[in-house]
């Protein structure tokens, strides 16, 4: 890589709990991980962007002043945007090289776009000579994936991947942008990710879709409640007011209270080392996010259900938007091999589909790094 001046990296993440409540205005609690995609740049003193990519045959070459132009492109169009969202917010653009690296496995979960856009807006940055600020980056990360990859997602994949600290959790306050990190420890117990291997689908038109619901919940409930965002809502109030809502959107909206109450149990449960009630936490919120939110599906029950089995985990549960993707469990650290085993042979058995075990750390969020040039 010796012919790059700048290695940038942003990480990929879980999310520990507070699932569907980002864009409510609720609190999360997401890591960032080593998982990451990682930019190789160079400025090249021309109009021109030119991408290449590890795993990729292909080649991109996207003008500065085109920019607008590049929404159907097979690869590149997140870089489009991304560059297209840091130039409209008044910061200079130049041309570049970008080796583009991801080591975040594409559709699982765990935020491989936010990685991606992320980084490549740092690069934008550290080619331009300006100032890197990670909260600005992940808003503006967060624009290009409303605005290209057409998900009218919450703040807090960009976030996470912007500005994650190592070994620490992120209890990031949605409608403030406040964040306060809390040690991530987890004592005696490991947090293993596992990817159901199958390919997510329909997530976007679904996603768009409960979010919808929770604005329409918010719109009636506030008429009747004195709340700025449905997180507002305690669950004794909403059981006063619930009758107000129609089924499904009655149970979204339940979902993304009660989900809010055991994010604050959660944060409690870590910091007092009460490693078994965390885990009670993850299968409630499993639970919830299956009958209430909708949004597992087959593959993911199945893959909790086999983790909530197994006698050394205390708590499993899907992480991220859903609909595929991701489990997170909590293990006995001397059990993980067995848990591995036994959960993976019993998920294969349930579905047909071979899941995937990381080990990964909880990482910083952007890295920039000089690179020595020949
Ligand atoms: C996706 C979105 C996030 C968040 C999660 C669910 O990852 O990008 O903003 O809404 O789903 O918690």
């Amino acid at each position: 890589m010796s012919e790059y001046e700048y290695q940038v990296s942003a990480a990929g993440r879980i999310n520990i709990i507070g699932e569907h409540v980002d864009y409510c205005g609720g609190k999360v609690f997401p890591v960032a991980l080593s998982l990451r995609n990682t930019v190789y740049v160079r400025p090249n003193g021309t109009n021109k962007i030119n991408i290449r990519w590890t795993t990729l045959p292909d080649e991109v070459s996207l003008d500065i002043d085109r920019l607008e132009s590049y929404n159907n492109l097979k690869y590149g169009n997140y870089q489009a945007g991304c560059a297209l969202v840091w130039r409209q917010a008044g910061h200079k653009l130049v041309g570049c090289d970008m080796l583009q690296d991801c080591t975040v496995p594409f559709g699982s979960g765990l935020s491989s776009s936010a990685a991606i856009e992320v980084s490549t807006i740092a690069a934008l940055a550290v080619v331009a000579g300006e100032k890197i600020d990670p909260v600005e980056i992940a808003l503006l990360a967060q624009r290009a994936e409303r605005e290209y990859a057409g998900v009218n997602c919450g703040i807090m994949d960009q976030y996470a991947s912007a500005c994650g600290r190592k070994d620490m959790c992120m209890l990031l306050d949605c409608k403030t942008l406040e964040c306060k990190y809390v040690p991530f420890s987890t004592g005696d117990y490991a947090l293993v990710i596992a990817n159901t291997n199958k390919p997510h689908s329909l997530v976007g038109s679904k996603y768009n879709e409960r979010r919808a619901e929770c604005e329409s919940a918010f719109g009636i409930l506030s008429k009747v409640m004195d709340i700025t965002c449905l997180a507002d809502v305690k669950s004794k109030d909403f059981e006063k007011y619930s009758h107000l809502l129609g089924g499904k959107v009655r149970d979204r909206a339940r979902h993304v209270v009660e989900e809010c109450e055991r994010v604050e149990r959660a944060v409690e449960a870590m910091e007092s080392g009460d490693i078994v009630a965390l885990g009670k936490l993850l299968n409630a919120s499993h639970k919830s996010l299956e009958e209430l939110y909708e949004v597992t599906g087959k593959e993911l029950d199945a893959l909790a259900e086999a983790a909530q089995k197994h006698p050394d985990c205390v708590g499993s549960r899907m992480t991220g938007g859903g609909f595929g993707g991701c489990t997170i469990s909590l293990v006995k650290r001397s059990a993980v091999g067995d848990f591995i085993a036994k959960v993976g042979e019993e998920y294969r058995q349930k579905t047909g589909y071979q899941a995937a075990f990381y080990n990964a750390e909880i990482a910083d969020g952007i890295i920039v790094t000089k690179l020595q040039t020949k």
